[in-house]
């Protein structure tokens, strides 16, 4: 019997579908698969306007979950020797789709089950991936693997491209600038990850899966990522209070602050950030052993609470 593969995924742009149907080509024939998306009941509008982008903050940071459409009676009652679960971060979070169904009746399709997740993302994920590692120890899921695909240009063209592509839906190479999203040549690529998944699922070393998806590239990173991210994301948990002590989302009252928000991570990526950059490089040297460490955690599977 073939082995049953549930793809589980939420993509706004089609990216992260292209990158799991990418993973899957060369074994698509030798199992059973079965898609199902993860859908709000309200969809975000894709391009975004500025406003309802910068407003989703909060409730993104703090996890408060949006409606959901629950999963299909046969999603739920199938059996699955495997799921793929593609997300993708918002604001240093799982996008809140994600954490809204992983807080929903139907993430119970995960529990008991083997999961690979695969994330789609500019290049800031680290913090996102212990929240979804979170849910699924308390769902009960085995996490196995992880693929991270990101956008390898530098952090101010990487945001550059990902603004132009969010708010215009250009994601094409124009003058100075490159494409936007993960690379299309590491979204091909991704293909070599089909076969080792197909292996140890059918052989069941599912336990080694990570360690030799890691060999051939699965999971890269960059140190001065995590020091990022720790400073990102004490900002991102501040404002998040400050916004909704106005209102919730799209409430006019908290207008003026998610303006405010919006203002300042401008000034952050494009003038603090390049800062912050040089800084993390010094901290780099000077902690370079625990910060080892911790790259060495973020790439693996485990989950210890409180960790970023
Ligand atoms: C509201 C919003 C916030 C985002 N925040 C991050 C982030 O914190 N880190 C990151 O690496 N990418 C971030 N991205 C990029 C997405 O993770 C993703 O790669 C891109 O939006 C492609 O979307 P899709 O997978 O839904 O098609 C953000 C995108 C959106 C729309």
């Amino acid at each position: 019997m073939k082995p049953r593969i549930l793809v589980l995924y939420f993509t706004q742009t089609g990216q992260l579908r292209h990158i799991i149907d990418n993973i899957l080509q060369d074994i698509r024939d030798k199992v059973e698969l079965e898609y199902a998306a993860i859908e709000p009941v309200t969809p975000y509008p894709f391009p975004w306007k500025a406003i309802p982008f910068f407003d989703t903050m909060p409730e993104t940071v703090q996890h408060i979950p949006i409606e959901m459409k629950p999963l299909p009676d046969h999603i739920m009652n199938g059996q699955y020797d495997l799921v793929i679960f593609g997300w993708q971060p918002w604001f240093l979070n799982p996008s809140l789709p994600i954490t809204s169904f992983l807080q929903s009746p139907s993430a119970k399709v995960l529990s008991g089950k083997n999961v690979i997740t695969v994330i789609g993302a500019r290049n800031m994920w680290l913090h996102a991936q212990e929240k979804v590692k979170m849910y699924l120890e308390q769902l009960n899921a085995r996490l196995v693997a992880n693929i991270a695909l990101v956008d390898t240009n530098t952090n101010i063209i990487s945001t550059l491209t990902v603004i132009r592509w969010s708010f215009t839906g250009r994601k094409e190479a124009k003058g100075l600038l490159p494409a936007a999203g993960v690379q299309e040549k590491d979204i091909q690529l991704a293909q070599r990850y089909g076969t080792p998944i197909y292996t140890h699922l059918t052989e069941h070393k599912l336990e080694q899966l990570h360690q030799e998806l890691m060999m051939i590239g699965s999971v890269k990173l960059n140190p001065g990522l995590v020091l990022l991210e720790q400073r990102g994301i004490k900002n991102f948990r501040y404002w998040s209070k400050y916004i909704r002590e106005k209102g919730g989302p799209g409430d006019p009252a908290r207008a003026g602050r998610v303006k405010q928000f919006k203002n300042l991570l401008i000034v952050a990526i494009f003038i603090l950030s390049p800062i912050t950059a040089l800084a993390a490089a010094i901290q780099l040297q000077i902690k370079k052993k625990s910060l080892l460490k911790d790259v060495a955690y973020f790439k693996g599977l485990k989950y210890e609470k409180g960790r970023i």
